[in-house]
């Protein structure tokens, strides 16, 4: 990270950590739909440490949940203090992102298997995301419907 990339506190830019994790979450869903993708949504995105100039910063995507034709891709960032050696975990983000046909409508995905416990431990946490996304948007709609 370079000195373009950081705020008035001199730390890196928050939005900046945001775009590249946008970035590397499509490729990801890319890669599993071999499609073109959106991004739906963030679904959380957490600043554990501050990142700082100079340092070495490493986006690792995975696939965590396929659904009909959206996908939950989670992102881990760690920094590197390159003369240090010392690597820290800074952020955490949930994306979904939807496949697109080749005339922009939403398309389906290839299912996800997961296999290793860690792959069945992210797509169940994944499920929960996704309800609890889903419940409150229910939630809301109803209480606006009854305020009317
Ligand atoms: C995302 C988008 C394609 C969904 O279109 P839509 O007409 O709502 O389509 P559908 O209702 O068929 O939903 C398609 C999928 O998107 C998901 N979705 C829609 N809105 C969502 C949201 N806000 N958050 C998470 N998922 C969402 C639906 O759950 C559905 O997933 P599923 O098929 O796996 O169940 C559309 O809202 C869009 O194009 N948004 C703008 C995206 C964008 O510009 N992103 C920034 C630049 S990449």
């Amino acid at each position: 990270m370079g000195l373009v990339d950081a705020n008035s506190a001199g730390f890196v830019h928050g939005g900046t950590v945001m775009k590249l994790c946008d970035e590397v979450a499509g490729l990801a869903a890319v890669r599993h739909s071999r499609c073109r993708v959106v991004t739906a949504g963030v679904d959380r995105m957490t600043f554990q440490e501050p990142i700082h100039i100079g340092e070495l910063v490493t986006f690792t995507a995975s696939v965590n949940a396929a659904w009909r034709t959206s996908m939950e891709v989670g992102v881990r960032v760690e920094a590197e203090q390159p003369r240090e050696g010392t690597v820290r975990h800074t952020n955490t983000a949930y994306l979904t992102m939807v496949a697109l046909d080749d005339d922009g409508r939403p398309a389906e995905v290839p299912p996800l298997e997961a296999e290793s416990a860690d792959e069945q431990r992210r797509e169940r946490e994944a499920q929960t995301r996704r309800r609890n996304r889903l419940a409150e948007r229910e939630e809301i709609q109803r209480s606006r419907a009854e305020e009317v």
